[in-house]
Protein backbone atom coordinates (compact mmCIF):
# COMPACT_ATOMS: atom_id res chain seq x y z
CA UNK A 1 0.00 0.00 0.00
CA UNK A 2 1.31 3.58 -0.79
CA UNK A 3 2.80 5.45 1.80
CA UNK A 4 1.48 9.20 2.91
CA UNK A 5 4.27 11.55 2.32
CA UNK A 6 6.12 13.08 5.06
CA UNK A 7 4.28 16.47 4.28
CA UNK A 8 0.73 15.06 4.98
CA UNK A 9 2.21 12.83 8.06
CA UNK A 10 3.42 16.61 9.30
CA UNK A 11 0.32 17.39 10.02
CA UNK A 12 -1.70 17.03 12.79
CA UNK A 13 -5.33 15.68 12.45
CA UNK A 14 -7.56 18.98 11.35
CA UNK A 15 -9.81 19.59 14.37
CA UNK A 16 -13.41 19.27 13.28
CA UNK A 17 -13.03 16.26 11.40
CA UNK A 18 -14.08 14.21 13.78
CA UNK A 19 -16.54 16.10 14.73
CA UNK A 20 -19.36 15.38 12.35
CA UNK A 21 -19.37 11.51 13.30
CA UNK A 22 -18.70 11.43 17.05
CA UNK A 23 -22.08 14.18 16.33
CA UNK A 24 -24.43 11.19 14.66
CA UNK A 25 -23.16 8.60 17.33
CA UNK A 26 -24.29 11.19 20.10
CA UNK A 27 -27.98 12.06 18.29
CA UNK A 28 -28.44 8.32 17.31
CA UNK A 29 -27.97 7.40 20.92
CA UNK A 30 -31.04 10.25 21.80
CA UNK A 31 -28.38 12.86 23.14
CA UNK A 32 -29.70 16.38 23.24
CA UNK A 33 -26.93 17.54 21.33
CA UNK A 34 -26.02 21.10 21.17
CA UNK A 35 -23.38 21.75 18.54
CA UNK A 36 -21.23 25.25 19.77
CA UNK A 37 -17.89 23.42 17.25
CA UNK A 38 -17.36 24.91 13.97
CA UNK A 39 -18.07 28.63 13.24
CA UNK A 40 -20.96 27.61 11.37
CA UNK A 41 -23.87 29.80 12.01
CA UNK A 42 -27.75 27.92 12.30
CA UNK A 43 -29.17 31.60 10.02
CA UNK A 44 -30.42 31.84 6.66
CA UNK A 45 -28.51 33.83 3.94
CA UNK A 46 -30.06 36.47 2.64
CA UNK A 47 -33.30 35.53 0.59
CA UNK A 48 -32.34 37.79 -2.26
CA UNK A 49 -29.23 35.94 -2.48
CA UNK A 50 -31.62 32.30 -2.34
CA UNK A 51 -33.38 34.09 -5.75
CA UNK A 52 -30.26 34.75 -7.63
CA UNK A 53 -28.76 31.43 -6.95
CA UNK A 54 -32.68 30.32 -8.27
CA UNK A 55 -32.15 32.26 -11.32
CA UNK A 56 -28.36 31.72 -12.30
CA UNK A 57 -28.86 28.20 -11.48
CA UNK A 58 -31.44 28.15 -14.46
CA UNK A 59 -29.60 30.26 -16.96
CA UNK A 60 -27.39 27.57 -18.72
CA UNK A 61 -24.35 29.91 -18.73
CA UNK A 62 -23.57 29.69 -15.52
CA UNK A 63 -23.28 25.88 -15.55
CA UNK A 64 -20.03 26.28 -17.13
CA UNK A 65 -16.57 26.76 -16.29
CA UNK A 66 -15.49 29.82 -14.55
CA UNK A 67 -11.83 29.42 -14.95
CA UNK A 68 -10.08 32.21 -13.48
CA UNK A 69 -11.76 35.29 -14.62
CA UNK A 70 -15.09 33.80 -13.02
CA UNK A 71 -18.33 36.31 -13.09
CA UNK A 72 -16.66 39.35 -14.69
CA UNK A 73 -19.71 40.92 -12.71
CA UNK A 74 -18.94 39.54 -9.38
CA UNK A 75 -15.22 40.65 -9.41
CA UNK A 76 -16.95 44.24 -9.97
CA UNK A 77 -19.28 43.95 -7.11
CA UNK A 78 -16.85 42.77 -5.00
CA UNK A 79 -14.61 46.03 -6.11
CA UNK A 80 -17.16 48.12 -5.40
CA UNK A 81 -17.94 46.66 -2.13
CA UNK A 82 -14.12 47.10 -0.68
CA UNK A 83 -14.93 51.06 -1.92
CA UNK A 84 -18.10 51.59 0.01
CA UNK A 85 -16.73 49.74 3.26
CA UNK A 86 -12.91 50.59 3.31
CA UNK A 87 -12.47 53.46 0.35
CA UNK A 88 -10.34 51.86 -1.23
CA UNK A 89 -10.33 51.09 -5.07
CA UNK A 90 -8.99 47.32 -6.54
CA UNK A 91 -9.23 46.92 -9.73
CA UNK A 92 -11.65 44.34 -10.42
CA UNK A 93 -9.79 42.24 -13.01
CA UNK A 94 -6.37 42.17 -11.76
CA UNK A 95 -6.62 43.00 -8.43
CA UNK A 96 -8.99 40.75 -6.80
CA UNK A 97 -9.24 36.25 -7.01
CA UNK A 98 -12.45 34.82 -6.21
CA UNK A 99 -11.94 31.93 -4.06
CA UNK A 100 -14.22 28.53 -3.82
CA UNK A 101 -14.43 29.57 0.15
CA UNK A 102 -11.22 32.06 1.74
CA UNK A 103 -10.45 28.36 3.12
CA UNK A 104 -9.04 27.52 -0.17
CA UNK A 105 -7.37 30.61 -0.87
CA UNK A 106 -5.31 31.07 2.40
CA UNK A 107 -4.27 27.57 1.78
CA UNK A 108 -2.83 27.52 -1.53
CA UNK A 109 -1.37 30.84 -1.38
CA UNK A 110 2.29 29.54 0.07
CA UNK A 111 2.47 27.48 -2.84
CA UNK A 112 2.82 30.65 -4.97
CA UNK A 113 5.29 32.51 -2.69
CA UNK A 114 7.26 30.07 -0.18
CA UNK A 115 10.52 28.21 -1.31
CA UNK A 116 11.04 24.82 0.54
CA UNK A 117 12.47 25.56 3.57
CA UNK A 118 11.03 29.52 3.83
CA UNK A 119 9.85 30.10 7.05
CA UNK A 120 5.92 30.83 7.57
CA UNK A 121 5.03 32.61 10.50
CA UNK A 122 2.12 30.86 11.86
CA UNK A 123 0.07 32.03 14.79
CA UNK A 124 -1.00 29.31 17.81
CA UNK A 125 -3.95 29.31 18.29
CA UNK A 126 -4.54 30.00 14.86
CA UNK A 127 -6.77 28.76 12.29
CA UNK A 128 -4.98 25.52 11.01
CA UNK A 129 -5.09 26.43 7.14
CA UNK A 130 -2.30 28.66 7.98
CA UNK A 131 -0.08 25.76 8.73
CA UNK A 132 -1.85 23.40 6.66
CA UNK A 133 -1.07 25.04 3.43
CA UNK A 134 2.69 25.96 4.76
CA UNK A 135 3.50 22.17 5.15
CA UNK A 136 2.19 21.16 1.89
CA UNK A 137 3.73 23.74 0.08
CA UNK A 138 7.32 22.02 2.24
CA UNK A 139 8.03 25.64 3.77
CA UNK A 140 8.93 25.55 7.66
CA UNK A 141 5.93 26.75 9.90
CA UNK A 142 7.28 28.38 12.59
CA UNK A 143 4.87 28.78 15.53
CA UNK A 144 4.20 31.95 17.14
CA UNK A 145 2.21 31.63 20.51
CA UNK A 146 -0.22 34.35 20.71
CA UNK A 147 -0.54 35.58 24.34
CA UNK A 148 -3.49 37.45 26.39
CA UNK A 149 -1.33 40.01 28.48
CA UNK A 150 0.24 41.44 24.81
CA UNK A 151 -3.49 41.10 23.46
CA UNK A 152 -3.18 37.91 21.25
CA UNK A 153 -1.03 40.16 18.80
CA UNK A 154 1.53 38.51 16.70
CA UNK A 155 4.83 40.59 17.23
CA UNK A 156 7.38 39.73 14.82
CA UNK A 157 9.51 41.55 17.12
CA UNK A 158 9.56 38.51 19.67
CA UNK A 159 10.98 36.20 17.33
CA UNK A 160 14.86 35.59 17.08
CA UNK A 161 16.74 37.05 13.80
CA UNK A 162 17.70 34.05 11.99
CA UNK A 163 13.68 33.16 11.90
CA UNK A 164 13.08 36.89 10.66
CA UNK A 165 16.04 36.16 7.97
CA UNK A 166 14.08 33.47 6.63
CA UNK A 167 10.52 34.38 6.52
CA UNK A 168 8.77 34.82 3.40
CA UNK A 169 4.59 34.65 4.98
CA UNK A 170 3.08 36.01 7.83
CA UNK A 171 -0.17 34.80 8.44
CA UNK A 172 -2.11 36.95 10.47
CA UNK A 173 -5.82 37.30 11.38
CA UNK A 174 -7.94 39.77 13.50
CA UNK A 175 -10.68 40.32 14.48
CA UNK A 176 -9.53 36.88 15.54
CA UNK A 177 -10.17 33.33 15.37
CA UNK A 178 -10.51 31.57 17.97
CA UNK A 179 -10.15 34.45 20.33
CA UNK A 180 -12.31 37.44 19.14
CA UNK A 181 -8.76 39.58 19.95
CA UNK A 182 -8.89 43.02 17.77
CA UNK A 183 -5.98 45.02 16.09
CA UNK A 184 -5.61 48.55 16.74
CA UNK A 185 -4.22 50.32 13.55
CA UNK A 186 -0.97 51.42 14.93
CA UNK A 187 -0.48 47.24 15.75
CA UNK A 188 -1.08 47.16 11.93
CA UNK A 189 1.34 50.05 10.61
CA UNK A 190 3.93 47.97 12.65
CA UNK A 191 3.34 44.78 11.47
CA UNK A 192 2.85 46.34 7.68
CA UNK A 193 6.53 48.27 7.99
CA UNK A 194 8.15 44.49 9.51
CA UNK A 195 6.49 42.38 6.40
CA UNK A 196 8.25 45.70 3.86
CA UNK A 197 11.52 45.34 6.09
CA UNK A 198 11.78 41.50 5.66
CA UNK A 199 10.40 41.72 1.96
CA UNK A 200 7.64 39.15 3.64
CA UNK A 201 4.46 38.50 2.49
CA UNK A 202 1.68 39.24 4.53
CA UNK A 203 -1.28 37.16 4.87
CA UNK A 204 -3.97 39.24 6.20
CA UNK A 205 -6.90 37.02 7.23
CA UNK A 206 -10.27 39.37 7.14
CA UNK A 207 -12.83 36.72 7.94
CA UNK A 208 -14.52 38.12 10.64
CA UNK A 209 -14.10 41.58 8.79
CA UNK A 210 -18.40 42.60 9.22
CA UNK A 211 -19.31 40.43 12.90
CA UNK A 212 -18.39 43.12 14.98
CA UNK A 213 -20.11 44.88 17.78
CA UNK A 214 -20.71 48.19 20.29
CA UNK A 215 -19.87 50.17 17.13
CA UNK A 216 -16.60 48.89 16.27
CA UNK A 217 -15.26 48.80 12.85
CA UNK A 218 -12.51 46.23 11.44
CA UNK A 219 -10.84 47.64 9.06
CA UNK A 220 -9.02 46.69 5.84
CA UNK A 221 -5.10 45.60 5.74
CA UNK A 222 -4.79 48.09 3.06
CA UNK A 223 -5.87 51.16 4.97
CA UNK A 224 -2.37 51.09 6.39
CA UNK A 225 -0.11 52.83 3.84
CA UNK A 226 2.59 50.68 2.69
CA UNK A 227 0.63 47.69 2.69
CA UNK A 228 -0.12 47.10 -0.91
CA UNK A 229 3.65 46.08 -1.08
CA UNK A 230 3.70 43.11 1.24
CA UNK A 231 -0.14 42.06 1.54
CA UNK A 232 -2.66 39.70 0.39
CA UNK A 233 -6.30 40.32 2.14
CA UNK A 234 -8.26 37.23 2.27
CA UNK A 235 -12.41 38.17 2.44
CA UNK A 236 -15.16 35.62 3.13
CA UNK A 237 -19.29 35.77 2.31
CA UNK A 238 -19.49 32.64 4.71
CA UNK A 239 -19.65 34.31 8.52
CA UNK A 240 -21.37 37.39 6.86
CA UNK A 241 -24.52 36.21 5.17
CA UNK A 242 -24.18 32.51 6.60
CA UNK A 243 -23.29 31.31 3.70
CA UNK A 244 -20.39 29.06 4.96
CA UNK A 245 -21.68 25.66 2.92
CA UNK A 246 -21.96 27.97 -0.36
CA UNK A 247 -17.92 28.20 -0.94
CA UNK A 248 -17.20 32.28 -1.80
CA UNK A 249 -15.05 34.13 -0.75
CA UNK A 250 -12.26 36.67 -2.59
CA UNK A 251 -8.46 37.51 -2.04
CA UNK A 252 -7.19 41.29 -2.75
CA UNK A 253 -3.74 42.58 -3.35
CA UNK A 254 -1.94 44.58 -5.92
CA UNK A 255 -1.44 42.91 -9.66
CA UNK A 256 2.09 40.99 -9.10
CA UNK A 257 0.66 39.28 -5.46
CA UNK A 258 -2.70 38.45 -6.85
CA UNK A 259 -1.46 37.20 -10.13
CA UNK A 260 0.49 34.71 -8.34
CA UNK A 261 -1.93 33.30 -6.28
CA UNK A 262 -4.25 32.98 -9.15
CA UNK A 263 -1.28 31.44 -11.95
CA UNK A 264 -1.10 28.63 -8.67
CA UNK A 265 -5.04 28.27 -8.97
CA UNK A 266 -5.46 28.04 -12.65
CA UNK A 267 -3.27 24.95 -12.19
CA UNK A 268 -5.45 23.58 -9.56
CA UNK A 269 -9.05 24.63 -10.02
CA UNK A 270 -11.56 25.87 -12.43
CA UNK A 271 -13.10 28.32 -10.47
CA UNK A 272 -16.44 28.80 -8.42
CA UNK A 273 -19.41 27.59 -9.37
CA UNK A 274 -20.70 30.83 -11.18
CA UNK A 275 -24.45 30.52 -10.02
CA UNK A 276 -22.69 30.50 -6.85
CA UNK A 277 -20.85 33.99 -7.91
CA UNK A 278 -24.03 35.76 -8.94
CA UNK A 279 -25.62 35.17 -5.49
CA UNK A 280 -22.75 36.54 -4.19
CA UNK A 281 -23.21 40.08 -6.28
CA UNK A 282 -26.77 39.46 -4.64
CA UNK A 283 -25.09 38.88 -1.00
CA UNK A 284 -22.25 42.04 -1.48
CA UNK A 285 -25.85 44.31 -2.75
CA UNK A 286 -27.61 43.42 0.01
CA UNK A 287 -25.13 44.27 2.85
CA UNK A 288 -27.12 47.30 4.49
CA UNK A 289 -30.19 45.77 4.73
CA UNK A 290 -28.89 42.79 5.67
CA UNK A 291 -25.69 42.95 8.03
CA UNK A 292 -26.90 45.07 10.95
CA UNK A 293 -29.51 42.68 11.73
CA UNK A 294 -27.52 39.91 11.79
CA UNK A 295 -25.12 41.06 13.68
CA UNK A 296 -28.25 42.53 16.32
CA UNK A 297 -28.41 38.01 16.14
CA UNK A 298 -25.02 37.64 16.73
CA UNK A 299 -24.59 40.73 19.39
CA UNK A 300 -27.81 39.14 21.17
CA UNK A 301 -26.06 35.65 21.32
CA UNK A 302 -22.91 37.05 22.31
CA UNK A 303 -24.37 38.54 25.20
CA UNK A 304 -26.22 35.69 26.27
CA UNK A 305 -23.41 33.63 25.86
CA UNK A 306 -20.87 35.82 28.21
CA UNK A 307 -22.99 35.73 31.07
CA UNK A 308 -24.35 32.36 31.08
CA UNK A 309 -20.78 30.97 31.12
CA UNK A 310 -19.69 33.84 33.62
CA UNK A 311 -22.64 32.72 36.21
CA UNK A 312 -21.43 29.36 35.59
CA UNK A 313 -17.99 30.09 37.11
CA UNK A 314 -16.37 30.28 34.07
CA UNK A 315 -14.11 33.24 33.02
CA UNK A 316 -14.02 35.20 29.47
CA UNK A 317 -13.83 38.37 27.68
CA UNK A 318 -16.78 40.52 25.70
CA UNK A 319 -15.64 39.99 21.99
CA UNK A 320 -15.84 42.97 20.08
CA UNK A 321 -15.71 40.78 16.94
CA UNK A 322 -16.00 37.83 15.67
CA UNK A 323 -18.59 34.62 16.90
CA UNK A 324 -16.60 33.50 19.28
CA UNK A 325 -16.28 33.22 22.97
CA UNK A 326 -13.01 32.31 24.38
CA UNK A 327 -13.36 30.94 27.74
CA UNK A 328 -10.17 30.61 30.35
CA UNK A 329 -10.56 27.34 32.53
CA UNK A 330 -9.11 27.12 35.89
CA UNK A 331 -5.32 26.39 36.27
CA UNK A 332 -5.51 22.03 36.32
CA UNK A 333 -7.84 21.74 34.28
CA UNK A 334 -6.72 20.36 30.72
CA UNK A 335 -8.56 21.73 27.41
CA UNK A 336 -8.76 18.43 25.25
CA UNK A 337 -10.18 16.53 28.48
CA UNK A 338 -12.75 19.52 29.52
CA UNK A 339 -14.22 19.18 26.12
CA UNK A 340 -14.11 15.50 25.72
CA UNK A 341 -15.86 15.75 29.15
CA UNK A 342 -18.33 17.97 28.31
CA UNK A 343 -19.26 16.47 24.86
CA UNK A 344 -19.44 12.78 26.31
CA UNK A 345 -21.22 13.73 29.26
CA UNK A 346 -23.47 16.66 28.30
CA UNK A 347 -23.70 16.48 24.49
CA UNK A 348 -22.25 20.03 24.21
CA UNK A 349 -19.41 20.57 21.45
CA UNK A 350 -16.75 23.27 21.62
CA UNK A 351 -13.17 23.29 20.71
CA UNK A 352 -10.37 22.85 23.30
CA UNK A 353 -7.67 25.52 23.22
CA UNK A 354 -5.26 22.52 21.82
CA UNK A 355 -7.53 22.16 18.65
CA UNK A 356 -5.99 25.51 17.58
CA UNK A 357 -2.07 24.27 17.92
CA UNK A 358 -0.89 21.80 20.07
CA UNK A 359 0.38 23.88 22.70
CA UNK A 360 -2.70 25.89 23.44
CA UNK A 361 -3.78 25.01 26.83
CA UNK A 362 -6.34 26.56 29.35
CA UNK A 363 -8.75 27.36 26.62
CA UNK A 364 -12.03 26.64 24.88
CA UNK A 365 -14.33 28.09 22.02
CA UNK A 366 -17.67 28.63 21.89
CA UNK A 367 -19.60 29.17 18.75
CA UNK A 368 -22.46 32.01 18.56
CA UNK A 369 -24.33 29.47 16.67
CA UNK A 370 -27.29 28.65 18.42
CA UNK A 371 -29.83 30.65 20.29
CA UNK A 372 -29.69 32.56 23.15
CA UNK A 373 -31.19 29.77 25.66
CA UNK A 374 -29.87 27.13 24.02
CA UNK A 375 -25.95 28.99 24.81
CA UNK A 376 -27.33 29.38 28.34
CA UNK A 377 -28.77 25.63 28.67
CA UNK A 378 -24.68 24.66 27.31
CA UNK A 379 -23.01 26.98 29.66
CA UNK A 380 -25.02 25.15 32.92
CA UNK A 381 -24.01 21.85 31.60
CA UNK A 382 -20.49 23.14 30.88
CA UNK A 383 -20.69 24.10 34.54
CA UNK A 384 -21.58 20.62 35.83
CA UNK A 385 -18.15 19.53 34.33
CA UNK A 386 -16.25 22.30 35.54
CA UNK A 387 -17.49 21.37 39.18
CA UNK A 388 -16.50 17.93 38.75
CA UNK A 389 -13.17 18.72 37.58
CA UNK A 390 -12.85 21.49 40.57
CA UNK A 391 -13.70 18.65 42.99
CA UNK A 392 -10.71 16.46 41.01
CA UNK A 393 -8.30 19.73 40.67
CA UNK A 394 -8.26 20.76 44.38
C1 LIG B 1 -9.99 32.77 10.59
C2 LIG B 1 -10.70 32.15 9.46
N1 LIG B 1 -10.28 32.37 8.22
C3 LIG B 1 -10.86 31.81 7.15
C4 LIG B 1 -11.94 30.98 7.32
C5 LIG B 1 -12.49 30.31 6.09
O1 LIG B 1 -13.72 30.67 5.74
P1 LIG B 1 -14.32 30.21 4.32
O2 LIG B 1 -13.38 29.23 3.71
O3 LIG B 1 -15.62 29.60 4.66
O4 LIG B 1 -14.39 31.45 3.50
C6 LIG B 1 -12.42 30.71 8.58
C7 LIG B 1 -13.54 29.77 8.77
O5 LIG B 1 -13.83 29.32 9.84
C8 LIG B 1 -11.79 31.31 9.69
O6 LIG B 1 -12.19 31.09 10.93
Amino acid sequence: MPNPAARVRALPEYPLAAIPQRKRELLARGVDVIDLGAGDADLAPPAAVCDALDRAARDPRMSRYGFGLGLPAFREAISAWMTRRFGLTFDPLTELVPLIGSKEGIAHVAFGFAEPGDVCVIPEPGYLAYLGGAVLADATPHVVPLRQRQGFLLELDDLPREVLARTRIVYVNYPNNPTAATAPLEYLERLVARCRDLDALLVYDNAYSELAYDGYRPVSIFEVDGARDVAIEFHSLSKTYNMTGWRCGWAVARPELAGVLAKVKSFIDTGAFMAVQAAGIAALESWSDFVPRNVETFRARRDAAVSAFRAHGFTCEVPRATMYLWVTLPDGVPSAGFAERLMSEEGVIVLPGSAFGAAVQGFFRVSFIVPPERLADAASRAGRVLASFGASVS
